[in-house]
């Protein structure tokens, strides 16, 4: 199989509550790829459970990830959506790069230690390798871009170093069966949000926004109603001081700057002209105008969201279709990986 030129990979996991951060930061970037690049969009369901073995609403959880997909618009038949637990060469890759990545590049992992905590001994093993499986999804379908959040930079470095190590241990294999010369595996690209696009709690402009945050008022859900919207926003943390003229005099106001961001990236303009627009005005100002623009760009896609979910049988069988789809590529990648392994059958 040739290599691919521009292949998109990327995953979610199905852990609850998608929120704006996950959409400005990444999904509305998944819909822009789109148009140069073959797209691969999977809902991580076998990393959902490194960090918690039971997980109650899994298949609920994958819907409505794959659904927040295909309402920002990502076209399920031009492209591929799929969940990872359908195409077992995720779990086979996996194995096999657990051999190859060494123990001192995954003790390296910043995710590891914070996931992990003080109780390291008793984190599960899928929890440590868990970079591994990612490089495994990625380099299953040979994906040349990964769209990603700054949070994963360290992981597509390892799967660079998964798949340099791939090519220059198996270099003889490969050529042997007709790879070609810069080996089998892509050293595949991140393309990474800079932090002027992080979306950050509303509770507290210094932490990013996050499922995992106790306060619900600290995010907006995609689930959120027009009406939860509107509280959140008007009820946000700001300071007394009106907006100013420039940027840089809200490098000392974290929560004023991050409603700023979310203006620009939801209009998608620059900050600045956000705040040319909004200069010397007061939030009680502010707040309603980003009420407003939030719930124009949120709602479409909230209530095609519902539809999806509403019809299960749908959903899943646009899963099972891209399950179908991304198998083919798999397979096709796993044939190769045995052979150059050198496995027998
Ligand atoms: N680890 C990623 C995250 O938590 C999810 C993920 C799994 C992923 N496999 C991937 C992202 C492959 C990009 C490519 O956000």
């Amino acid at each position: 199989m040739a290599q691919p030129q521009n292949r998109v990979f990327s995953g979610v996991q199905p852990t609850g509550n998608l929120h704006l951060g996950n959409y400005l930061g990444a999904i509305r970037k998944f819909v822009a790829l789109q148009e140069s690049h073959e797209c691969i969009y999977c809902v991580v369901d076998l990393h959902a459970v490194t960090a918690q073995l039971v997980q109650e609403n899994l298949k609920n959880q994958t819907r409505e990830i794959a659904a927040a997909f295909i309402a920002s618009g990502i076209d399920p038949q031009k492209h591929i959506v799929f969940n990872q637990s359908q195409v077992k060469e995720h779990a086979e890759l996996a194995w096999l790069f657990n051999c190859v990545a060494r123990m001192g590049w995954l003790q390296r992992m910043t995710q590891f230690k914070d996931k992990a905590g003080k109780n390291a001994q008793n984190a599960s093993v899928g929890l440590f390798s868990y970079p591994n499986l990612m490089a495994a999804d990625i380099l299953l379908y040979r994906a040349t871009h990964v769209p990603v959040g700054d949070d994963q930079k360290q992981h597509l470095e390892l799967t660079r170093e998964i798949a340099g190590k791939f090519n220059h241990d198996f270099g003889v294999q490969i050529k042997q069966y007709g790879h070609g010369e810069e080996g089998y595996f892509p050293i595949t690209e991140p393309i990474i949000e800079g932090p002027a696009t992080r979306v950050m709690s509303l509770r507290n402009g210094s932490g990013k926004m996050s499922k995992s945050e106790p306060s619900d008022m600290s995010r907006i859900n995609l689930t959120d109603s027009a009406d939860d919207i509107a509280k959140k926003i008007r009820k946000a943390k700001t300071d007394p001081a009106p907006l100013p003229e420039t940027m840089e005099e809200l490098t000392e106001r974290p929560e004023a700057r991050n409603l700023i961001g979310i203006y620009a990236a939801l209009a998608e303009q620059p900050p600045q002209s956000v705040l040319s627009e909004f200069a010397g005005q007061q939030f009680g100002t502010f707040k309603p105008a980003l009420a407003e623009l939030a719930v124009e760009k949120l709602a479409p896609i909230n209530a095609e969201m519902r539809k999806l979910m509403d019809d299960t049988a749908h959903i899943d069988s646009i899963l099972a279709d891209g399950s179908d789809r991304a198998r083919i590529i798999a397979q096709e990648t796993m044939r190769e990986v045995r052979e150059i392994f050198g496995f027998l059958g």
